[in-house]
């Protein structure tokens, strides 16, 4: 085979380094990968849903690279101008790069700072609710994506803008029989950024605003079974991808106060402990390929005012699993003229 594989990453329980076995920058880590397409799949699999190829700077100036290397973990790979996303956010000649920075024309600014900033024993903090955040790619859509492709084309300096990832499978198989039957069958209701539903939004009583069918927010399992692996996980997000005003949780006594928020803290909780986290500082050229179906993952905070970040992204879908079968993209307008208003951002 041409690719190694070494793991756990450092610190953590899962996710493994991959590399060529005789060396190579980006251009001959695609060509591998095209030329034995189950292998780095295998691999990520094998890593428990995390891969780290480091080395990569050569797809800052090819960016095609990303997308080809995007299509070997799925048959769908994101097309951002077909998926209502702002235009500024969008690669400029591969529109399946979604671009994650803090520099025009995206001007994206990082998370806060927890608070404290810093654990007693002056640790970051990673341990929900210290550290908020924490979420799967797009859980407010179904069927959800699969895989996620994340390349550090200008990261900040380590000690800040760490990537946070928690592993819903260990998580799940370490939850006590009860916890297991107490959760199973149960549904989390996901919403998507600025549709009002957010806890801290909900919290402050703003108005409750109409949405559009594809607004809305969707029901995703609290145990996904994963299609490749079959192995159980946890799936949830939190404050800023929950429904807190029908959710967090199906069936349960809504709101940020309610019976569903308090079992949400407690699988968030658990979730985010310190064996089942690892965290990534970035190097230039660094990609890190995650499964949203059984990882979490959270942003940190960097400074902002004084480091450039400039991050791209690619999102794989096309396998979520057999309770999605057949179902029409719930985040695409029905109707062209839904659509056309939506591009209009009316
Ligand atoms: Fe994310």
């Amino acid at each position: 085979m041409s690719f190694e594989m070494e793991g756990p990453l450092p610190g953590a329980t899962f996710g493994g380094r991959v590399r060529l076995a005789h060396g190579g920058g980006a251009e001959a880590v695609v060509a591998a990968a095209e030329a034995d397409p189950a292998a780095l799949p295998q691999a990520l699999a094998a890593a428990q849903g995390l891969l780290l190829l480091t080395g990569m700077q050569a797809i800052a100036e090819a960016p095609e690279l990303l997308l080809r290397l995007s299509r070997r973990f799925g048959p769908e790979v994101e097309d951002y101008r077909r998926t209502l996303t702002p235009v500024n956010q969008i690669h400029a000649s591969v529109p399946e790069i979604l671009v994650v920075s803090n520099t025009p024309p995206v001007d994206r600014q990082p998370p806060k700072l927890p608070d404290p900033p810093l654990t007693e024993d002056g640790r970051l903090p990673t341990r929900f609710p210290h550290r908020r955040g924490w979420h799967t790619d797009q859980s407010y859509r179904r069927p959800p994506p699969d895989i996620s492709l994340f390349l550090g084309v200008i990261p900040v300096p380590k000690g800040q803008g760490q990537t946070l990832f928690a592993d819903g499978a260990a998580a799940y198989d370490a939850l006590a029989p009860t916890a297991k039957a107490r959760i199973e069958g149960l549904e989390g209701l996901h919403a998507k950024a600025r549709t009002g539903r957010s806890h801290d939004q909900v919290l402050a009583g703003d108005p409750v605003q109409p949405l559009a069918p594809h607004e809305r927010s969707q029901r995703q399992p609290v145990v996904r079974v994963h299609p490749v692996t079959g192995r159980r996980a946890l799936y949830l997000c939190e404050f800023g991808q929950m429904d807190w005003l029908e959710g967090p949780l199906v069936g349960m006594e809504p709101g940020p106060h309610g019976d569903g928020a308090r079992l949400l803290f407690e699988l968030m909780s658990h979730l985010t402990r310190p064996e089942f986290v690892y965290v990534h500082e970035w190097d230039g050229g660094d990609l890190l390929i995650w499964d949203n179906r059984c990882l979490m993952h959270a942003a940190t905070w960097y400074d902002a005012a004084k480091e450039k970040r400039l991050m791209w992204r690619t999102t794989v879908s096309g396998n979520p699993g057999a309770i999605y079968a057949r179902e029409r993209k719930s985040w695409i307008p029905e109707r062209a003229g839904e659509l056309a208003a939506a591009e209009d951002g009316s």
